[in-house]
């Protein structure tokens, strides 16, 4: 049976596009694989070094996982720092990680922008760190949003290196994986890139949110004086409103704006509104889920116990192989 890895940062509530990016896949892939879903609260200090409540934060992500539909029966739902074997792991791979490849990780160079305060040693092997994640259970399979693609790629730079370091084939090649075919990027509402959760008030359509508060940013979502001429090109910020009507609303509905747009008699309160209707029926019940699912503690933490059991027998028999591998023998 083939092995799928894939982790969330938890900084916050979980937003569409680490749905359609991520979940979506884990939903499917739990049925198929060996799968090990996690938790990156480990990485999640390189950001946030001193987090005010870094068990609430978990707490919520696991909850959400769990409201989504990931079956601690069928995957490993785990919290990184439940398996020590990953921080081993990583010590042994960052001694095969260069400056000059960590430094040019497109990740790296945003965070020298938007954290120049705090540089630290962790940012720069964050890609060693998610190597480890997935390497440790010698994953085949990766499913991330676009924005994670360079990360596997210096995954499997890493894998192939210790290969070849040590004369051996020991860790496979994971690929990236993604149930349409492509990588996708969940665009956010105010028009400037992906949906992220530091996109700012307003940019990302968080699960575990009111429906008044999901349908303002929808309306408020930035759009343009509307076409001036019939078939016009369509400007980012309302291809970026067609793209998020893809993931939730009925391919008529969707066609029947884009016609109105093709033929300059669309009115975009409209379509936000219907974008937002639409929205609402499609997170309702999986915020109801995640508030039911947060105030069930021995659900919780039976999930959480029985993924870290199976993560770390996984991650142990690797980290032993390594060890043998790299040469450490114990004189007792
Ligand atoms: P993170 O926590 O930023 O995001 C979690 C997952 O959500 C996807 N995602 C998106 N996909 C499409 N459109 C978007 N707007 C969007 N925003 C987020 C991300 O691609 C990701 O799959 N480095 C990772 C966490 C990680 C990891 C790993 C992932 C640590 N170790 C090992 C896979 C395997 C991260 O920061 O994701």
């Amino acid at each position: 049976m083939q092995t799928v890895v894939s982790g969330i940062r938890p900084t916050g509530k979980l937003h569409l596009g680490n749905y359609f990016g991520a979940v979506r896949n884990f939903l499917e892939m739990q049925e198929n694989y060996r799968s090990y879903f996690f938790i990156a609260d480990i990485h999640s200090l390189t950001t946030h070094p001193t987090p005010g409540d870094l068990h609430g934060s978990v707490r919520q992500v696991l909850a959400e996982y769990l409201a989504m539909g990931l079956d601690p029966e069928k995957c490993s739902l785990f919290i990184q720092s439940d398996v020590p074997e990953i921080m081993e792991l990583y010590t042994y791979m960052n001694m095969n990680a260069y400056l000059g490849e960590l430094e040019r990780s497109a990740s790296f160079k945003e965070k020298i922008r938007t954290q120049k305060d705090n540089v630290n040693a962790g940012l720069l092997t964050y890609p060693v760190l998610m190597a480890v994640d997935i390497l440790i259970h010698k994953a085949d399979f990766v499913p991330v949003g676009k924005d994670q693609a360079q990360h596997l790629e210096m995954t499997r730079q890493f894998g192939n290196r210790f290969n070849r370091l040590y004369d051996v084939d020991f860790f496979p090649e994971p690929q990236a994986y993604s149930h349409t075919g492509e990588l996708v990027k969940v665009p956010g509402l105010t028009g400037q890139g992906k949906m992220s959760k530091s996109g700012g008030e307003g940019d990302a359509v968080f699960f575990d949110e009111d429906d008044k508060v999901i349908q303002k940013k929808i309306m408020r979502a930035k759009t343009d004086a509307g076409p001036q001429e019939m078939n016009a090109e369509k400007p980012i910020e309302i291809l970026n409103l067609f793209d998020l009507m893809g993931l939730v609303c009925e391919n008529d509905v969707i066609e029947k704006f884009n016609d109105d747009y093709n033929n300059c008699t669309i009115r975009y309160g409209d379509m936000k509104k219907q974008l937002a209707e639409d929205m609402l029926k499609f997170v309702g019940p999986i915020r109801d889920r995640i508030r039911e699912v947060k105030s069930d503690d021995a659900f919780l933490s039976s999930a959480a116990k029985i993924g870290a059991e199976k993560a770390r027998e996984s991650a142990v028999k690797t980290v032993k192989e390594v060890r043998e591998i790299i040469g450490f023998r114990k004189f007792y």
